[in-house]
């Protein structure tokens, strides 16, 4: 209860909340420069450009001398207050000795769905100072619980075409006018203003509420997924970078696969996710040693069509999504021990933070054993307490068959000749008069190292041993390892 109490002020002083602020970058201000096609405001001698048909709001700030403008059909100038145009009269203008035709650039195809439009913070003071959150591709754009903003005194133009015609927010603010309520919001997009600010069918759906899940809350833009990545990879023909590890991995929700490291947490109804969320960024990333290292932890469900099992429903999880800032070979390596250090965390105070499992996958840009590093609370306790069931019982069968007479009377043909094909002859002896042992007694303790056992049963140094066979032919462990 204490820890509770302690981690729910902890919460309070990070200003940690599961609100979560998306902030539209682009604008269409007249003053802002890279909205001209010169990269600079027009200036006194400058003839000002607008297309003809294009479709524009453009907030201008301040008085303004200009020779000549054209302006659009359809189209508005939202005019500060103090901001005015007036014609040129002649006299000189400090830095505008030559004039030119200055177009307006802003193409205004500007998409909603495009992860890279805006910046998400945890509060406003982090928007402010540009603490930006990281989180995969889709919870990049504004999810069902989020405040969107639209920076006062700017104006915009945004496409909000979307697959589900609908988009769900807690609230949006434009120009400065928070928006809770659908009634004034949709009062609002009937005016001109809000016709050129937003483009497409979509309408917007305001909650005005918080997730009421303590577990945590789903994005959301699932449905949107292709578009998003689209739009994330437009300028780069489709093509995501390449990953320099092997065995990269794709976290649900990401349109690129990453090098680090993938968390995967089945969880109970106890589990809250704010509280968690603090516990790590409490525990493991504010460690010096964790400099540089990003988390994204978010709910998700496994896509319907995961390895083709079809529409079987699925159930949600936690999904923590670690990077570094690692290159070469250390890329994802310290992401990949934080991963492991929070596996550990998971089977010591898991249960205590209502996870039931946790599974871990890693890409570096060094390690071997990247290449399928899954491992499961789940089957770090389920595979040594079946093995040394499975092995009880054979015994208790050999033991009981021995007693009886029955082993005695088929000779030798025993368990040794079953091992023979995988063994080399001298160490066979020993075998049979040993019995068996159970190789999960050798796994070291940390169920994220569990990953390695399969890789130990490889390498030279270790003799082909009564352990590395009975691993093999354990059949419940890889049905746990399936499972998991
Ligand atoms: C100017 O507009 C561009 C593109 O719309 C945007 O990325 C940038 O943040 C704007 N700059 C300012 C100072 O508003």
């Amino acid at each position: 209860m204490k820890t509770l109490l302690f981690f729910l002020i902890f919460l309070h002083l990070l200003g940690t909340s599961s609100t979560v602020y998306k902030q539209w970058i682009p604008n269409t201000n007249f003053e802002n420069a890279s909205n001209w096609d010169r990269g600079q405001v027009p200036c006194a001698k400058d003839v000002v450009l607008f297309g003809r048909s294009e479709v524009v709001s453009v907030f201008v700030q301040s008085p303004h001398t200009l020779t000549e403008m054209h302006i659009p059909l359809n189209g508005e100038f939202i005019m500060a207050p103090g901001a005015a145009f007036t014609a040129f009269d002649g006299n000189q203008d400090p830095g505008c000795e030559t004039g030119s035709e200055v177009t307006f650039a802003s193409t205004g195809n500007y998409q909603w769905y495009d992860p890279t439009l805006w910046h998400a913070a945890s509060s406003l003071e982090n928007l402010e100072r540009g603490k930006y959150t990281f989180s995969v591709d889709e919870e990049r754009v504004p999810c069902q619980y989020d405040d969107v903003l639209f920076q006062p005194e700017t104006s915009f133009r945004v496409d909000i075409e979307s697959s589900e015609q609908m988009i769900q927010l807690r609230s949006i603010s434009i120009m400065g006018q928070k928006f809770t309520s659908d009634d004034t919001l949709s009062e609002y997009m009937q005016r001109p203003s809000a016709k050129l600010q937003f483009q497409g069918q979509a309408t917007f759906r305001l909650s005005n509420a918080r997730c009421p899940d303590k577990t945590g809350c789903e994005c959301g833009n699932t449905a949107d997924h292709h578009r998003i990545c689209a739009a994330l990879l437009q300028s780069s023909e489709n093509q995501c970078p390449v990953p320099t590890c092997k065995d990269p991995l794709r976290p649900i929700g990401h349109c690129c696969e990453i090098c680090g490291a993938i968390v995967s947490l089945d969880y109970s109804a106890g589990f809250d996710m704010e509280l968690y969320q603090a516990r790590i960024v409490h525990t493991f990333l504010s460690l010096s040693k964790n400099a540089g290292i990003q988390m994204a932890m978010s709910k998700v469900h496994k896509p319907q069509t995961f390895l083709g099992i079809g529409s079987r429903s699925t159930v949600p999880f936690i999904q923590i999504v670690l990077i570094d800032n690692g290159t070469g070979v250390q890329i994802g390596t310290r992401a990949e021990q934080l991963a492991k250090d929070i596996m550990s965390d998971v089977a010591e105070h898991g249960e205590s933070f209502g996870i039931v499992t946790g599974h871990l996958q890693s890409a570096t840009g060094s390690n071997w054993s990247a290449q399928g590093a899954g491992s499961s609370v789940g089957a770090a306790v389920a595979g040594p307490v079946l093995g040394l069931l499975l092995v009880l019982l054979i015994l208790g069968i050999v033991l009981l068959l021995y007693r009886k007479g029955a082993l005695r009377s088929i000779p030798s043909i025993s368990f040794s000749s079953l091992w023979k094909r995988k063994e080399d002859p001298e160490s066979f002896q020993d075998t049979s008069d040993k019995g068996f042992e159970n190789p999960m007694f050798d796994t070291p303790s940390n169920p994220a190292a569990l990953a390695g056992a399969c890789s130990v049963e490889e390498t030279p140094m270790e003799k082909p041993s009564k352990s590395s066979r009975l691993y093999y032919i354990n059949p419940l462990y890889d049905e746990t390892e399936l499972n998991a």
